[in-house]
């Protein structure tokens, strides 16, 4: 059974072809991708380094649709401003690297930026409780972050589920999102469970099908209108 609530796709770039970013998130955003997923990676909170605001500018250039910052890095605060001038439009940043996350997501939405925050697997939902009225959207990581093309951890099924209904309780407007190994065969899932934004990494980027094939698959797979531009 796929979800009643409109489902959105979030294509992660993490495993785009980066000769060719530009038509990658070109095509991405044509196939209907609701925004632009930025994996930041500092080499610290996470092994890999990735990319940074230079390369959110080269997006920014490309596409229309927003563009959503998933900060896997110590001191998130440290780039708030660099990210906003980049063109970011949301940033996300982890529970476990913010020991004052309230005073960071304050420091995003003053930056005029949506706020989002993300937590592991081993994370309990109740490290976002005291902020979630503040926030635009919570981030349950369902791979251990770091790496695309993990597999999908099962049991945080059950997480979302709590999450869905920690939100419908308290602040029925953020938006709950999950990210790590969202698949054709087990986005439904995510969906049912109260995921209405699922990031797609490795399903969406692939050697083997277009991003247009990739993305219309997973859309099928959740029965959602592409509707290109919707945040
Ligand atoms: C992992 C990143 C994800 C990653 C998802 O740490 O946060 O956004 O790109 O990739 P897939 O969809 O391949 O698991
Ligand atoms: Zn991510």
């Amino acid at each position: 059974m796929a979800s009643e609530r409109r489902i959105r796709i979030a294509p992660s770039i993490l495993s785009a072809d980066f000769a060719r970013l530009g038509e990658q998130v070109e095509e991405a955003e044509r196939a209907g991708a609701s925004c632009i997923h930025i994996d930041v990676m500092d080499g610290q909170f996470v092994p890999p380094i990735t990319f940074g605001a230079v390369v959110v500018e080269a997006i920014r250039d490309r596409v229309a649709i927003p563009l959503e910052i998933h900060m896997m890095t110590l001191q998130p605060e440290l780039h708030i401003g660099q990210l906003s001038d980049a063109g970011a439009n949301r940033i996300i940043v982890h529970a476990e690297a913010c020991p004052h996350a309230h005073r960071v997501v304050q420091q995003i939405k003053d930056a005029g930026l949506e706020a989002g925050l993300a937590v592991n697997p081993a994370t309990p939902l109740a490290a976002t409780e005291e902020v979630l009225a503040d926030l635009d959207q919570l981030l349950v990581m369902t791979v251990n972050p770091g790496y695309g093309g993990q597999t999908f951890i099962d049991s945080m099924i059950g997480k979302i589920e709590r999450a869905r209904k920690m939100i419908d309780a308290q602040a029925p407007d953020v938006v709950l999102e999950v990210d790590g190994g969202v698949k054709v065969d087990n986005a439904s899932s995510a969906a049912d469970a109260g995921a209405t934004l699922l990031v797609a990494g490795s399903a969406v980027f692939s050697r083997n099908q277009s991003v247009a094939e990739s993305m219309a698959a997973l859309h099928r797979a959740v029965e959602t209108d592409a509707a290109p531009g919707a945040d």
